[in-house]
């Protein structure tokens, strides 16, 4: 893809998807790339910057990560942040020494020298700051542009080589300039003109899909209904029509209607090329017996493969497999140092499908994050039902039937869970609640009703707020609301006589139940 782009070479921060996502917003293309990058793949027409992140080692240490010196002569201007500073300095002769005190937290900032790098940010500002090292003595060519109370050297620059460093995080929310540093280097010295956008990224990905594809292979998607596998097949669909197959596996697990909604949204609403299969008797004759949450999985998705590739052979001559990851997967998946590891974390039960078949992988998605991926989804109309929706496990409904899974629990359990979610809609609760379902406990309750005694099935609520789903906490639905819930699964779900709320966060809870 030709398009200006900003590198950040990753040296182990903990915030270097947060570089990316400020650079993003700047309606910048970036990418996050190992330190092992060589200078001679770097483009100077299409890489307008390069960022050096921050990152835990000691410039000295024996094993602290360093990068293709060329990289820092190419003419291509260059950030160095935190230790991406304390490198850059060692790499061109300067000298960096562990600091006597330590800088956490807020740390008062002052420009010295204003260049283009501090433009519009004012003389004194709060910085954010997270290091045991500092640059004592700047490399030749350099100048001091900002100090703090304990680092003297707090930001340089080497304005003709464009070369610049800041010993503080732009890319925190405590650093209260940070925006607008990091869009001085992105538009005042990279000069991008910030013409990247959710249009533009799906007029170039459909370009590229076509390329790669060519005008007679077929691709294979499986189709989940979640809004990657969605934002994948309307995109590739987009871009080689009906060559595009996307394969739905009823496997018996799913909410209530799934099937139907996936059907009417994708079939007649996109016209796209969609194999529905049901294959509920053979997921549930799998799991016959099965109690243990990790057997569960592991039978599911070993069932799904079967699935998946006998049909997927009914259709012949497919040459690529398409699969939803995204960005934060790919990152998540490879060393800080290292570069990218052996095995890429593998998506939607799919997993083990692209060697098993011989298959060339399609992942248009995976430059991206979460909310780009809804945002390209907008552009591309999917209804918001699909955009919108609570994430659902690969796994379905069996970790939430407690014990056994049959397919009388699971319809007792998409009711329940039908009911829950339409009154968080109704209530307008749906899309401030991060993900929310029902569990079917392995207990029965006694109860009465019209004067009858009833021994039935216990059902939990669970509802989080969340932003990744890493940690999460207790939705505080409110009482009111969590009455009409209770009244009404009971009322009109035959086999359950009693509601509990699950009230614990993540952790030491986890979202699912197994
Ligand atoms: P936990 O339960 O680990 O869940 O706190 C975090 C998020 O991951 C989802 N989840 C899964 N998704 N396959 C999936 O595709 C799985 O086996 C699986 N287990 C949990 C869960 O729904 C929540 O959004």
């Amino acid at each position: 893809m030709s398009r200006e782009k900003i590198l950040i070479i990753d040296f182990g921060s903990q915030y270097n998807q947060l570089i990316a996502r400020k650079i993003r917003e700047l309606n910048v293309f970036c990418e996050i790339v190992p330190p092992n990058i060589s200078a001679d793949t770097i483009k100077p027409s299409e890489i307008k910057g390069i960022i050096f992140s921050g990152g835990p080692a000691s410039v000295y240490a024996p094993k602290a990560p360093h990068c293709d010196a060329r990289i820092l002569s190419m003419g291509i201007p260059v950030l160095g942040i935190c230790y991406g500073m304390q490198l850059m300095a060692k790499m061109l002769g300067g000298k960096v020494e562990k600091a006597r005190h330590r800088e956490y937290g807020r740390a008062p900032f002052t420009v010295t020298n204003r260049g283009l790098l501090f433009k519009d940010v004012p003389k004194t500002t709060i910085s954010w700051m997270s290091h045991g090292d500092k640059v004592k003595r700047m490399p030749k060519g350099f100048v001091r542009i900002g100090r703090s109370g304990n680092t003297p050297i707090a930001a340089f620059a080497d304005f003709n080589r464009k070369l610049y460093g800041v010993q503080f995080h732009p890319e925190v929310a405590h650093t209260i300039c940070g925006k607008i540093i990091l869009r001085n280097f992105v538009k005042e010295i990279c000069r991008c003109r910030g013409d990247w956008s959710m249009r533009s990224f799906i007029q170039e990905t459909v370009r590229d899909i076509r390329k790669r594809v060519g005008r007679s292979d077929k691709v294979i998607l499986g189709l989940s209904g979640g809004v990657d596998s969605s934002v994948a097949a309307v995109l590739i669909h987009k871009a080689i029509g009906r060559r595009l197959a996307c394969i739905f596996v009823d496997n018996g697990l799913l909410r209530k209607n799934e099937a139907r909604l996936v059907r009417e949204i994708f079939q007649k609403h996109f016209k796209i090329n969609l194999h529905c299969v049901d294959a509920s008797d053979k997921f549930l004759k799998a799991l016959k017996g099965i109690t243990d949450p990790e057997k569960k999985r592991k039978v599911i998705g070993r069932t799904f493969i079967k699935v998946f590739e006998q049909e997927a052979k009914k259709l012949g001559n497919v040459r690529f497999l398409a699969q939803g990851t995204l960005y934060p997967d790919l990152i998540e998946s490879r060393s800080a140092f290292g570069g990218p590891s052996a095995t890429i974390k593998t998506h939607h039960n799919v997993g083990g499908l692209p060697k098993r078949m011989n298959l060339k992988l399609i992942e248009p998605l995976k430059y991206l994050f979460k909310d780009e991926v809804r945002c390209v989804g907008r552009e591309l109309q999917i209804p918001k039902e699909i955009l919108g929706r609570h994430p659902f496990p690969g796994p379905g409904l069996a970790v939430r039937i407690i014990g056994d899974v049959t397919r009388q629990r699971c319809d007792i359990l998409r009711e329940v869970d039908d009911r829950f979610i339409s009154i968080l809609k109704k209530e307008r609760l749906y899309d401030k609640i991060w993900q929310a379902f029902a569990v079917l406990l392995p207990i029965k309750s006694v109860g009465v009703m019209g004067d009858e005694r009833t021994y039935e099935n216990v059902v939990a609520i669970r509802a989080v707020t969340s932003v990744d789903g890493m940690t999460a906490d207790w939705a505080k639905i409110p009482y009111n609301v969590l009455g009409k819930i209770s009244n009404r699964i009971i009322n009109e779900v035959r086999g359950v006589n009693r509601v509990a709320y699950d009230i614990s966060s993540k952790p030491p809870s986890t979202i699912e139940w197994e």
